[in-house]
């Protein structure tokens, strides 16, 4: 099939760029790089030894993302493209639910009227809130703590009032857990712009001597050893996902969770990171950061009945990719 992948030099779009095409499917790109590098690019047309058409566009503009439905058949499109900072979404509202509710409509809008087949929205375990984990599909949406959150609901939403009118449009709505990690080759991983927000790019950089020690968010919640517990899916783990949804989700609207179904605390992180790739990480424990909740991880039972689909990569793998991406390329010189 040929796919439209919106994001597609980010971090989860860029890694799915690479299964879509080991898969023997074509893809074009449409990414404004708000968030990502255009050597990204380079980097992607070497792993799978192919050009990949590119449009630097911003989803916004409408009229310029029709030119593209216009010069290209798309069987699908996986719409990655949002801005994703929870913080600052909080600081700066206006422009997230600009951005990625309008995207978001712009690109059902033309998918709509270019007959698109096959739709994967990428949605996010925060449209939960604050309930208990393991945390299914069926569960009501809460308020989420922040407009970055909103908008994913409010994407699911107006999918969902899509679908309705439009049964044979086949849609996915994933919900990722904590992606981390990075392509095995090193060519490809997360890098984010300025101090890292989550806690894995952050550790990579305290183990790199970038930062001076992490500051862990607490450690007195009713967890295993008191620090926050999560559910890490390795970036290829969750872009094989994506892989699978676009090719088996045939109609109707399908919501699934994308995680490994376990939860790991922080301080086991930090345990596994040190002892696979030989690093010490100083950490401090602080007060709680605002927003942030004990536990969340998935239940997987939906997407592994359905799609087949379930994590193969462990967080050892996790730890180990994220550091040989940033060791191969060094972060001063890196221009990723
Ligand atoms: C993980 C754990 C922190 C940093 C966020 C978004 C969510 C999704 C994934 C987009 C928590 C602790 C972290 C640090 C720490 N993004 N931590 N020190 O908050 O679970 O989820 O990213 O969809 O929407 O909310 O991820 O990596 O920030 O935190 O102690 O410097 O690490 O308290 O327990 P989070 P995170």
């Amino acid at each position: 099939m040929n796919i439209l992948v919106t994001g597609g030099l980010g971090f989860i779009g860029s890694h799915t760029v690479v299964e879509l095409i080991e898969n023997s499917h074509t893809v074009v790109i449409v990414d404004n790089l708000i968030n990502s590098k255009i050597e990204v690019l380079s980097h992607l047309e070497t792993l799978v030894k192919q050009s990949i058409p590119f449009y630097q566009i911003d989803l916004t503009d409408e009229e310029a993302l029709t030119q593209v439905f216009e010069e290209n058949k798309f069987d699908g499109i996986i719409h990655f493209a949002g801005l994703k900072s929870v913080g600052e979404s909080v600081e700066k509202p206006i422009e997230y639910y600009l951005n990625n509710l309008v995207s978001t409509m712009v690109v059902i809008k033309l998918a709509q009227e270019f007959s698109v087949g096959k739709f994967v929205f990428s949605s996010s375990a925060t449209v939960y809130g604050d309930q208990d984990s393991p945390l299914r599909e069926t569960l009501d949406l809460k308020e989420t703590t922040s407009p970055y959150g909103e908008t994913k609901t409010m994407g699911e939403r107006i999918l969902k009032d899509i679908a309705k009118i439009n049964p044979k449009l086949a849609i996915s709505i994933l919900r990722y857990f904590n992606p981390v990690g990075a392509h095995p080759s090193g060519l490809i991983g997360e890098n984010p712009n300025g101090i890292p927000n989550n806690l894995m790019p952050y550790i990579t950089k305290v183990a790199k001597g970038d930062l001076k020690q992490l500051d862990i968010f607490g450690d007195d919640y009713d967890t295993i050893d008191g620090t926050g517990v999560r559910d890490y899916i390795h970036v290829v783990d969750l872009a094989k996902g994506h892989v699978a949804a676009l090719e088996l989700v045939e109609s109707g609207v399908h919501t699934y969770n994308l995680g490994s179904g376990k939860g790991t605390s922080v301080l086991e992180i930090i345990i596994i990171f040190q002892k696979v790739n030989s690093v010490k990480i100083p950490y401090k424990i602080v007060r709680r950061r605002s927003g942030d909740i004990a536990t969340c991880f998935a239940d997987v039972t939906k997407v592994n009945d359905e799609l087949g689909w379930k994590t193969t990569l462990t967080i050892e793998d996790m730890c180990r990719d994220m550091w040989n991406f940033e060791m191969k390329f060094d972060n001063s010189t890196r221009v990723l």
